[in-house]
């Protein structure tokens, strides 16, 4: 009698399972940019083929209220996964899109949405960035390598379901999704890396679009076959119609010898720094192996360092994030020595930010202690993504450790450029724990309308040793002040009211340039640029 009703269990468990796949119902959803992405986006499932319906209003999963509908494009084919891609177009900047998918079965997906990002520079954008989700290693179903909670891909959904809370305005990925090696089954693997996707879905439906690089895990053609980005080995986004100019390259090609990418990244650049309106504000590049890792044993990329750095710092890159050795990092800007073989502190420099580690296993630093490299802000070996906050003016740069992901709370904010939600949990080392990059250009512009029309406020004495004064030509109501070093770090910041205050330059000011801000309750930001003798 338990044997009957044990078969019997059984064969309803298979035929279900069976008239699951046999109605091959819409799944594994994923969104992500191949082109403008204030116009188009790519909607990417697993399953059945269908048609996207879509609008501007919510019509819940009514799919034929919808006023505009897009079938498949393409079906991507890798590791045994049938991707299928519908590339909408013709969207609307900056402008929420709620849709459903329905199978040609008449299946119904749930109501999902997006937000386009916008074609305006004016409009902020925030932006969550990572990379290594992979499993450990394992031998005869064992771990070989280190995961803090025994399973890597705990912490890997714990960063997914971050995702959801933040509602960042798209996701950079910055490669190794998967193990994808001959010891490993990547069929499941990849399975596994989609349904763990959905967790960045929030509780609202939204979804966020992505962006990808190729690790040193992925075949070739990944990338195109399972996300449908770009189908070149390197390519670049315009975001916010200028106000970032994002480049994704390939370092699994030989940055020197590669004369295909290196050439057009070269005529790229140069397009792009001609001082006309093709220039964006900001150049930010994503490439997966670090040039100099700080994750032990790698060590320097030679050819990266010959042939990409020097042009970063020529055509004015700022942000380079980086992956691979599972390590984290972020460092003061810098640039180069003259022998190529190691970074130096240079406040015109580039922060580079990294190493991946969206739950990927955990690995040692090299250069600690008395050898820890002066350029390095800090490091740690903890699982992170970065929340990069972009506008004309600056770029904030922050990373969120995945812990207490539980307490955190959904954002509220569907619009673009949000700040973080609640309960968030920062990476806050000894010296801050953001970092803040300000436009030069707009810097400059600001101090000299200033100096030529006079400062509101007296800043004294100029150069300054221990302490600076400030007065202030009207009572401010709890005014903010912040002081910045030359390397964009802050040292000090404080709240006053009245007519006059008086700052210490405490020991994390460094000597040298200083910028001091001050930003009035009526959105008033006045600049000065003190020097600091020490
Ligand atoms: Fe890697």
């Amino acid at each position: 009698m338990k044997n009957s009703f044990f078969f019997s269990f059984l064969f309803t468990a298979i035929l279900c399972s069976f008239q699951g796949n046999l109605k091959a119902e819409t799944f594994q959803y994923c969104l992500s940019f191949r082109d403008d992405p204030s116009t188009s986006i790519v909607v990417g499932w697993s399953g059945a083929e269908g048609t996207v319906h879509y609008g501007t209003n919510d019509e819940g999963t009514d799919y034929a209220a919808y006023p505009l509908s897009h079938g498949v494009d393409r079906i991507g084919n890798a590791h045994g996964h049938n991707r299928k891609f519908a590339r909408l177009s013709g969207l609307t900047p900056n402008t929420m899109y709620y849709f459903v998918i329905r199978d040609n079965d008449g299946d119904l997906s749930q109501r999902f949405k997006f937000r386009t990002l916008s074609d305006n520079p004016n409009d902020p954008v925030s932006y969550v960035t990572g990379g290594d989700s992979r499993d450990g290693f394992k031998a005869f179903g064992i771990y070989v390598e280190n995961c803090p909670s025994g399973n890597c891909l705990d912490k890997r959904r714990e960063g997914n379901e971050l995702v959801a809370k933040i509602k960042p305005d798209f996701v950079s990925f910055n490669g190794d999704y998967v193990m994808n090696q001959i010891t490993s089954n990547t069929f499941n693997e990849w399975t596994q890396w989609f349904q763990d996707w959905q967790l960045t879905i929030s509780s609202d439906g939204r979804m966020y679009g992505t962006m990808h690089t190729q690790g040193n895990h992925e075949d070739n053609s990944d990338m195109y076959q399972l996300f449908d980005v770009p189908q070149e080995e390197f390519y670049v986004l315009d975001i916010h119609g200028g106000l970032i100019r994002k480049y994704f390259l390939n370092s699994e090609l030989n940055a020197c010898s590669n004369a295909s990418q290196l050439n057009w990244l070269i005529n790229d650049f140069e397009t792009h720094t001609s001082g006309g309106s093709a220039d964006p504000i900001w150049k930010f590049v994503q490439y997966h192996i670090p040039t100099l890792a700080m994750g032990n044993g790698y060590g320097l990329v030679a050819d990266q360092m010959s042939c990409w750095v020097n042009l970063f710092q020529q055509f004015g890159v700022r942000l380079v994030s980086e992956s691979h050795t599972h390590i984290t990092k972020w460092t003061y800007p810098c640039k180069a020595n003259s022998g190529g073989t190691d970074f130096v502190l240079d406040e015109d420099g580039i922060v580079y930010i990294g190493e991946g580690q969206w739950g990927a296993p955990h690995r040692n630093l090299d250069f600690t202690g008395n050898n820890k490299k002066p350029y390095v802000r800090d490091q740690g070996v903890f699982d992170n993504f970065f929340f990069i906050q972009v506008n004309q003016d600056s770029t904030v740069i922050r990373s969120i450790k995945f812990e207490n992901v539980g307490n955190v709370t959904e954002s509220t904010d569907n619009e673009l450029g949000s700040d973080l939600p609640n309960g968030v949990t920062l990476w806050e080392p000894d010296n801050g724990d953001r970092i803040v990059l300000y436009n030069k250009t707009d810097e400059e512009d600001e101090l000299n309308t200033i100096d030529a029309k006079q400062n509101k406020y007296n800043v004294h004495p100029n150069p300054a040793t221990d302490k600076l004064t400030i007065e202030f030509n009207t009572e401010l109501n709890n005014a903010k002040i912040e002081v910045y070093s030359s390397l964009g770090k802050l040292c000090y910041e404080t709240e006053v009211s009245g007519l006059k205050t008086e700052l210490p330059l405490n020991e994390s000011c460094h000597g040298g340039v200083n910028y001091v801000y001050i930003k009035t309750k009526d959105g008033r930001v006045e600049s000065h640029k003190i020097v600091v003798l020490k």
